[in-house]
């Protein structure tokens, strides 16, 4: 608890600017009730390793990541136009558009600043790159927008790269802070890769079947800007020939809420949402095996708990 309070105190004394609009925006994003994931993969990361490191470094990467998460956020939600996150406004909709790009490019490099004055080099290397990743990842997904045939695998690679790549780097920083070595800091990597896996299967599930008040974001949002995910992958194949044709026509088109309940309960009766929630769960089982190799430890009990929770929650 105290590692989440100092991550907390640091991430707050970075989003400090003498430029307003840009202290206002990262608090207001620090602010939402995000659930520090990837700060909490960082130092669980490092203290299934050992006791025997320094905390503070855990708490500037920590912050780091937060920060670098923060400004995905902002700049996906402007790539989707989302005019809500986590059940507020999002900073696009509050203080403009460029504003909020700009205020995204800055959180980002004060990231790398952080980085840099941590000063290893793996991490500098597994996490630049991971940075690549996700805006590639982005470019990817908007690429296949539309693309209602969207092969899975190509599906599952956007994933790897816009959520699971980053995930394994949190949890594979922590562990090179706590001098692991080779064989543990690949380790956490793949339970990191699978849990970010899960993790997002899981978001795409909520997508479709979550409570808008508990997710505080619009449901199928995915479905209507024409973003092929899991369920409607898993759907297409269950489908009769009118079934498609109703479905593609509604893809990436305005639809009625009573659209989106045929095609829910399509993706229920059909098992696609089950299928789903299958393959969040074998996800979310690669990352226990991966746990395997590690010592065991309270840390690594929670990291196994996470892996529960990823595939449990509601929000
Ligand atoms: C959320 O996914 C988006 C991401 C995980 C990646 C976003 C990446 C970028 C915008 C490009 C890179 C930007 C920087 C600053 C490196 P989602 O749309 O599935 O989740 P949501 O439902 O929460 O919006
Ligand atoms: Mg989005």
């Amino acid at each position: 608890v105290n590692e989440v309070i100092e991550c907390e105190r640091i991430l707050a004394d970075k989003l400090q600017s003498n430029v307003l609009t840009v202290e206002q925006i990262g608090n207001h994003v620090a602010q939402s009730g995000g659930k520090r994931l990837r700060p909490l993969l960082v130092s669980l990361g490092a203290r299934c390793i050992s006791n025997d490191y320094d905390p503070k470094r855990i708490h500037n990467i920590g912050a780091c990541v937060e920060m670098i998460h923060m400004a995905t956020l902002i700049h996906d939600d402007v790539i989707d136009g989302a005019p809500t996150r986590r059940g507020r406004p999002t900073p696009h909709q509050v203080w403009g558009t460029t504003e909020a790009i700009l205020t995204g490019d800055v959180l980002l490099a004060k990231a790398m600043e952080i980085l840099a004055a941590d000063g290893d080099l793996d991490i500098i290397r597994s996490i630049s790159s991971a940075v690549v990743d996700l805006a590639e990842g982005e470019v990817r997904e908007l690429e296949t927008r539309g693309n209602f045939d969207l092969p899975e695998t190509e599906h599952l690679n956007i994933l790897q790269r816009k959520t699971a790549t980053f995930m394994a780097c949190c949890c594979m920083a922590g562990a090179i802070v706590a001098g692991a070595k080779p064989e543990l800091r690949h380790a956490l990597w793949s339970y990191g890769n699978s849990l970010g896996m899960a993790f997002q299967i899981a978001d795409d599930l909520l997508d479709f079947l979550g409570d808008d008040a508990k997710t505080g974001k619009v449901r199928a949002t995915d479905f209507r800007d024409g973003c092929a995910t899991l369920p409607l992958i898993l759907l297409r194949n269950e489908l009769a020939e009118d079934e498609s044709t109703f479905v593609r026509n509604k893809f990436g088109n305005g639809m009625h809420d009573s659209d989106l309940e045929t095609i829910s309960k399509w993706m229920e009766e059909k098992g696609a949402f089950a299928k789903s929630r299958s393959a969040a769960a074998a996800y979310a089982q690669s990352s226990l095996d991966a746990l395997d190799a590690v010592p065991d430890s309270q840390a690594k009990k929670l990291l196994a708990s996470l892996a529960e929770f990823v595939v449990q929650r509601e929000a």
